[in-house]
Protein backbone atom coordinates (compact mmCIF):
# COMPACT_ATOMS: atom_id res chain seq x y z
CA UNK A 1 0.00 0.00 0.00
CA UNK A 2 2.95 2.68 0.70
CA UNK A 3 3.25 2.32 -2.69
CA UNK A 4 0.09 2.64 -4.37
CA UNK A 5 -3.49 3.54 -3.11
CA UNK A 6 -4.89 1.15 -0.99
CA UNK A 7 -6.86 -1.75 -2.74
CA UNK A 8 -8.93 -2.93 0.16
CA UNK A 9 -10.17 0.83 0.15
CA UNK A 10 -11.38 -0.28 -3.62
CA UNK A 11 -12.60 -3.68 -2.50
CA UNK A 12 -15.04 -1.80 0.33
CA UNK A 13 -15.92 0.96 -2.10
CA UNK A 14 -17.52 -1.79 -4.38
CA UNK A 15 -18.94 -4.07 -1.78
CA UNK A 16 -21.12 -0.22 -1.31
CA UNK A 17 -21.91 0.02 -4.55
CA UNK A 18 -22.57 -3.51 -5.28
CA UNK A 19 -24.60 -3.18 -2.24
CA UNK A 20 -26.74 -0.33 -3.87
CA UNK A 21 -27.23 -2.23 -7.13
CA UNK A 22 -27.74 -5.49 -5.70
CA UNK A 23 -30.09 -5.31 -3.02
CA UNK A 24 -31.29 -1.63 -3.56
CA UNK A 25 -29.01 -0.24 -0.72
CA UNK A 26 -31.64 -1.49 1.59
CA UNK A 27 -29.43 -1.29 4.93
CA UNK A 28 -27.13 1.86 3.51
CA UNK A 29 -28.45 3.79 0.48
CA UNK A 30 -25.32 5.86 -0.74
CA UNK A 31 -26.58 7.54 -4.05
CA UNK A 32 -22.37 8.37 -5.01
CA UNK A 33 -21.50 4.96 -3.97
CA UNK A 34 -21.35 3.09 -7.31
CA UNK A 35 -19.94 6.59 -9.24
CA UNK A 36 -17.28 6.75 -7.07
CA UNK A 37 -15.73 3.39 -7.91
CA UNK A 38 -15.20 4.35 -11.64
CA UNK A 39 -16.85 1.31 -13.24
CA UNK A 40 -19.83 1.18 -15.02
CA UNK A 41 -22.77 -0.14 -12.99
CA UNK A 42 -23.21 -3.41 -14.66
CA UNK A 43 -19.51 -4.69 -14.48
CA UNK A 44 -19.70 -4.34 -10.76
CA UNK A 45 -23.32 -6.15 -9.88
CA UNK A 46 -21.28 -8.47 -12.29
CA UNK A 47 -18.32 -9.03 -10.23
CA UNK A 48 -20.56 -9.11 -6.86
CA UNK A 49 -22.71 -11.78 -8.52
CA UNK A 50 -19.93 -14.25 -9.49
CA UNK A 51 -18.72 -13.98 -6.05
CA UNK A 52 -21.31 -15.31 -3.86
CA UNK A 53 -18.85 -15.63 -0.72
CA UNK A 54 -19.17 -12.00 -0.53
CA UNK A 55 -22.33 -11.63 0.08
CA UNK A 56 -21.97 -11.65 4.30
CA UNK A 57 -18.86 -9.15 4.13
CA UNK A 58 -21.70 -6.77 1.43
CA UNK A 59 -23.78 -6.80 4.19
CA UNK A 60 -21.57 -5.83 7.33
CA UNK A 61 -19.93 -3.17 5.15
CA UNK A 62 -23.43 -1.66 4.13
CA UNK A 63 -24.22 -2.06 8.44
CA UNK A 64 -20.80 -0.28 9.82
CA UNK A 65 -21.51 2.36 7.57
CA UNK A 66 -24.92 2.71 8.03
CA UNK A 67 -24.35 2.36 12.22
CA UNK A 68 -21.59 4.81 11.95
CA UNK A 69 -23.71 7.62 10.40
CA UNK A 70 -26.60 6.72 12.53
CA UNK A 71 -24.77 7.18 15.80
CA UNK A 72 -22.82 10.46 13.96
CA UNK A 73 -26.59 12.10 13.42
CA UNK A 74 -27.20 11.59 17.01
CA UNK A 75 -24.21 13.22 17.82
CA UNK A 76 -24.84 16.26 16.03
CA UNK A 77 -28.63 16.34 16.81
CA UNK A 78 -28.38 15.47 21.18
CA UNK A 79 -24.47 16.26 22.02
CA UNK A 80 -23.34 18.98 19.86
CA UNK A 81 -20.78 17.68 17.13
CA UNK A 82 -19.40 19.80 14.57
CA UNK A 83 -16.62 18.21 13.36
CA UNK A 84 -16.24 14.77 12.20
CA UNK A 85 -12.62 13.06 11.40
CA UNK A 86 -12.87 10.21 8.90
CA UNK A 87 -9.90 7.96 9.72
CA UNK A 88 -8.57 5.64 7.03
CA UNK A 89 -11.26 7.47 4.94
CA UNK A 90 -11.00 5.31 1.32
CA UNK A 91 -13.75 6.26 -0.82
CA UNK A 92 -16.16 6.91 1.58
CA UNK A 93 -18.49 9.27 0.13
CA UNK A 94 -20.27 11.34 3.67
CA UNK A 95 -18.35 14.66 3.04
CA UNK A 96 -19.78 14.84 -0.55
CA UNK A 97 -23.61 14.52 0.72
CA UNK A 98 -23.06 15.48 4.28
CA UNK A 99 -26.57 16.03 5.49
CA UNK A 100 -25.10 18.83 8.32
CA UNK A 101 -23.37 21.08 5.70
CA UNK A 102 -22.66 24.40 7.41
CA UNK A 103 -22.79 22.83 10.74
CA UNK A 104 -20.20 19.55 10.59
CA UNK A 105 -16.98 20.05 9.28
CA UNK A 106 -15.34 17.05 7.87
CA UNK A 107 -11.25 15.57 7.64
CA UNK A 108 -10.62 13.40 5.83
CA UNK A 109 -7.07 11.10 7.12
CA UNK A 110 -5.79 8.40 5.04
CA UNK A 111 -2.30 7.52 3.83
CA UNK A 112 -1.09 9.97 1.37
CA UNK A 113 -1.24 7.38 -1.87
CA UNK A 114 -4.75 6.75 -1.16
CA UNK A 115 -5.65 9.96 -0.52
CA UNK A 116 -4.34 11.16 -3.99
CA UNK A 117 -6.09 8.93 -5.55
CA UNK A 118 -9.19 9.82 -4.21
CA UNK A 119 -8.87 13.26 -5.29
CA UNK A 120 -8.36 11.66 -9.09
CA UNK A 121 -11.87 9.53 -8.47
CA UNK A 122 -13.80 12.36 -7.24
CA UNK A 123 -12.52 14.37 -10.28
CA UNK A 124 -13.36 11.83 -12.34
CA UNK A 125 -17.03 11.37 -10.90
CA UNK A 126 -17.68 15.13 -11.37
CA UNK A 127 -18.61 14.87 -7.31
CA UNK A 128 -17.76 18.26 -6.10
CA UNK A 129 -15.62 18.91 -3.03
CA UNK A 130 -17.68 20.63 -0.14
CA UNK A 131 -16.02 24.04 1.47
CA UNK A 132 -16.38 22.38 5.16
CA UNK A 133 -14.49 19.53 4.16
CA UNK A 134 -10.57 19.03 4.57
CA UNK A 135 -8.13 15.86 3.64
CA UNK A 136 -5.47 15.28 6.00
CA UNK A 137 -2.82 13.19 4.77
CA UNK A 138 -1.33 11.02 7.77
CA UNK A 139 0.49 7.49 7.36
CA UNK A 140 -0.55 6.27 10.68
CA UNK A 141 2.21 3.86 11.27
CA UNK A 142 5.07 6.73 10.48
CA UNK A 143 2.93 9.97 11.74
CA UNK A 144 1.00 11.03 14.25
CA UNK A 145 -2.80 11.58 14.13
CA UNK A 146 -2.65 14.68 16.33
CA UNK A 147 0.42 16.05 13.79
CA UNK A 148 -1.73 15.36 10.81
CA UNK A 149 -4.93 16.84 12.26
CA UNK A 150 -3.45 19.90 14.00
CA UNK A 151 -2.11 20.62 10.31
CA UNK A 152 -5.10 20.56 8.67
CA UNK A 153 -6.98 23.46 10.92
CA UNK A 154 -8.63 20.82 13.52
CA UNK A 155 -10.11 22.10 16.85
CA UNK A 156 -9.65 20.65 19.96
CA UNK A 157 -12.35 22.21 21.52
CA UNK A 158 -14.60 21.51 19.73
CA UNK A 159 -16.47 17.50 20.60
CA UNK A 160 -15.55 15.82 17.81
CA UNK A 161 -16.88 12.55 16.33
CA UNK A 162 -14.59 9.87 14.47
CA UNK A 163 -15.43 6.78 12.04
CA UNK A 164 -12.55 4.42 11.73
CA UNK A 165 -14.37 1.94 9.31
CA UNK A 166 -12.56 -1.39 8.15
CA UNK A 167 -9.13 -0.02 9.39
CA UNK A 168 -8.44 -1.24 12.72
CA UNK A 169 -8.07 -5.06 11.36
CA UNK A 170 -5.20 -3.73 9.16
CA UNK A 171 -2.67 -2.02 12.10
CA UNK A 172 -0.35 -3.13 14.61
CA UNK A 173 -1.32 -3.01 18.32
CA UNK A 174 0.76 -0.10 18.90
CA UNK A 175 -0.78 2.35 16.13
CA UNK A 176 -4.24 1.35 17.14
CA UNK A 177 -3.07 2.48 21.14
CA UNK A 178 -1.77 5.65 19.97
CA UNK A 179 -4.89 6.61 18.00
CA UNK A 180 -7.39 5.54 20.44
CA UNK A 181 -5.63 8.04 23.24
CA UNK A 182 -5.40 10.65 20.59
CA UNK A 183 -9.29 10.53 20.47
CA UNK A 184 -9.82 10.36 23.83
CA UNK A 185 -7.69 13.22 24.64
CA UNK A 186 -9.74 15.63 22.33
CA UNK A 187 -9.77 18.16 24.85
CA UNK A 188 -13.54 18.70 23.42
CA UNK A 189 -14.52 15.30 23.84
CA UNK A 190 -14.67 12.36 21.47
CA UNK A 191 -16.85 9.61 19.97
CA UNK A 192 -15.77 7.24 17.70
CA UNK A 193 -17.46 4.11 15.57
CA UNK A 194 -15.64 1.50 14.12
CA UNK A 195 -15.37 -2.36 13.45
CA UNK A 196 -13.10 -5.25 15.00
CA UNK A 197 -13.47 -8.90 14.65
CA UNK A 198 -12.92 -11.71 17.58
CA UNK A 199 -9.78 -13.42 17.69
CA UNK A 200 -9.90 -16.03 15.07
CA UNK A 201 -9.26 -19.24 17.58
CA UNK A 202 -12.44 -18.36 19.14
CA UNK A 203 -14.31 -17.83 16.00
CA UNK A 204 -16.87 -21.33 14.90
CA UNK A 205 -15.26 -23.66 12.46
CA UNK A 206 -17.10 -22.37 9.71
CA UNK A 207 -16.56 -18.42 10.52
CA UNK A 208 -12.77 -19.31 10.95
CA UNK A 209 -12.15 -21.12 7.50
CA UNK A 210 -14.53 -17.78 5.88
CA UNK A 211 -11.57 -15.88 7.69
CA UNK A 212 -8.76 -17.27 6.81
CA UNK A 213 -9.82 -17.29 3.07
CA UNK A 214 -10.55 -13.14 3.45
CA UNK A 215 -7.10 -13.35 5.45
CA UNK A 216 -5.11 -14.76 2.73
CA UNK A 217 -7.02 -12.57 0.66
CA UNK A 218 -5.89 -9.40 2.15
CA UNK A 219 -2.37 -10.48 2.86
CA UNK A 220 -1.82 -11.37 -1.25
CA UNK A 221 -3.00 -7.47 -1.77
CA UNK A 222 -0.36 -6.54 0.96
CA UNK A 223 -2.23 -5.25 3.31
CA UNK A 224 -2.41 -8.47 5.92
CA UNK A 225 -5.04 -8.21 9.15
CA UNK A 226 -2.84 -7.54 12.24
CA UNK A 227 -5.33 -6.88 15.03
CA UNK A 228 -8.44 -8.71 16.55
CA UNK A 229 -9.87 -8.21 19.99
CA UNK A 230 -11.84 -10.29 23.05
CA UNK A 231 -14.79 -7.87 23.37
CA UNK A 232 -13.74 -7.56 27.24
CA UNK A 233 -10.14 -6.95 26.49
CA UNK A 234 -11.55 -3.83 24.34
CA UNK A 235 -13.45 -2.62 26.31
CA UNK A 236 -11.10 -2.31 29.13
CA UNK A 237 -8.67 -0.77 27.14
CA UNK A 238 -11.38 1.89 25.90
CA UNK A 239 -12.61 2.65 29.19
CA UNK A 240 -8.87 2.85 30.62
CA UNK A 241 -8.61 5.45 28.33
CA UNK A 242 -11.92 7.84 29.37
CA UNK A 243 -14.00 6.19 26.22
CA UNK A 244 -16.66 4.83 28.47
CA UNK A 245 -19.59 5.38 26.85
CA UNK A 246 -19.43 2.18 24.91
CA UNK A 247 -22.10 0.53 22.30
CA UNK A 248 -20.58 -2.69 21.04
CA UNK A 249 -22.77 -4.79 18.67
CA UNK A 250 -21.37 -8.08 17.84
CA UNK A 251 -22.45 -10.50 14.63
CA UNK A 252 -25.93 -10.95 15.93
CA UNK A 253 -26.86 -7.53 16.98
CA UNK A 254 -25.53 -6.59 13.89
CA UNK A 255 -28.09 -8.70 12.01
CA UNK A 256 -30.93 -8.00 14.41
CA UNK A 257 -30.53 -4.35 14.82
CA UNK A 258 -28.63 -3.06 11.57
CA UNK A 259 -30.36 -5.22 9.25
CA UNK A 260 -33.69 -5.47 10.52
CA UNK A 261 -33.76 -9.08 9.87
CA UNK A 262 -33.58 -12.12 12.68
CA UNK A 263 -30.60 -13.65 12.77
CA UNK A 264 -31.11 -17.38 11.08
CA UNK A 265 -30.46 -20.45 14.11
CA UNK A 266 -26.64 -20.98 13.28
CA UNK A 267 -26.24 -17.20 13.49
CA UNK A 268 -22.71 -17.06 14.70
CA UNK A 269 -21.99 -15.34 18.02
CA UNK A 270 -18.87 -14.70 17.27
CA UNK A 271 -16.94 -12.78 14.16
CA UNK A 272 -16.94 -9.19 13.19
CA UNK A 273 -18.23 -6.32 15.81
CA UNK A 274 -19.13 -2.74 15.12
CA UNK A 275 -18.60 -0.29 17.92
CA UNK A 276 -19.43 2.99 19.43
CA UNK A 277 -16.84 4.79 21.87
CA UNK A 278 -17.12 7.90 23.87
CA UNK A 279 -15.94 10.19 26.42
CA UNK A 280 -18.48 11.47 29.04
CA UNK A 281 -20.73 14.86 28.55
CA UNK A 282 -19.05 17.66 30.44
C1 LIG B 1 -10.42 -1.38 4.02
S1 LIG B 1 -9.98 0.29 3.68
C2 LIG B 1 -11.38 1.07 4.40
C3 LIG B 1 -11.69 2.38 3.77
C4 LIG B 1 -12.97 3.06 4.23
N1 LIG B 1 -12.94 3.42 5.63
C5 LIG B 1 -14.16 2.20 3.91
O1 LIG B 1 -14.80 1.69 4.84
O2 LIG B 1 -14.44 2.03 2.73
C6 LIG B 1 -8.65 0.63 4.78
C7 LIG B 1 -8.21 2.08 4.79
O3 LIG B 1 -7.21 2.22 5.80
C8 LIG B 1 -6.19 3.02 5.29
N2 LIG B 1 -4.94 2.66 5.98
C9 LIG B 1 -4.47 1.43 6.25
N3 LIG B 1 -3.25 1.52 6.82
C10 LIG B 1 -2.98 2.85 6.91
C11 LIG B 1 -1.90 3.59 7.42
N4 LIG B 1 -0.81 3.00 7.90
N5 LIG B 1 -1.96 4.95 7.37
C12 LIG B 1 -3.04 5.57 6.85
N6 LIG B 1 -4.10 4.91 6.36
C13 LIG B 1 -4.07 3.57 6.40
C14 LIG B 1 -6.11 2.69 3.81
O4 LIG B 1 -5.48 3.70 3.04
C15 LIG B 1 -7.59 2.54 3.48
O5 LIG B 1 -8.17 3.77 3.08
Amino acid sequence: MQQGPSRTALAAASHRAAHQLLDAGAVFPDPLAVAIVGRPAADIAADAEANPAGRGMRWFIAARAKFAEDKLAEAVADRGVSQLVVLGAGLDTFAYRNPFEGRLRVFEVDHPATQAWKRERLAAAGIAIPATMVFAPVDFERDTLANGLARAGFDPARRTFFTWLGVVPYLTAAAIQATLETIARVPGGAEVVFDYSDPPATLSPEMARHQQVRAARVAALGEPFLSFFEPADLHALLSGLGLSEINDLGPSDVVSRLMGAVPGENAPTRGGHVIFAGTAQA
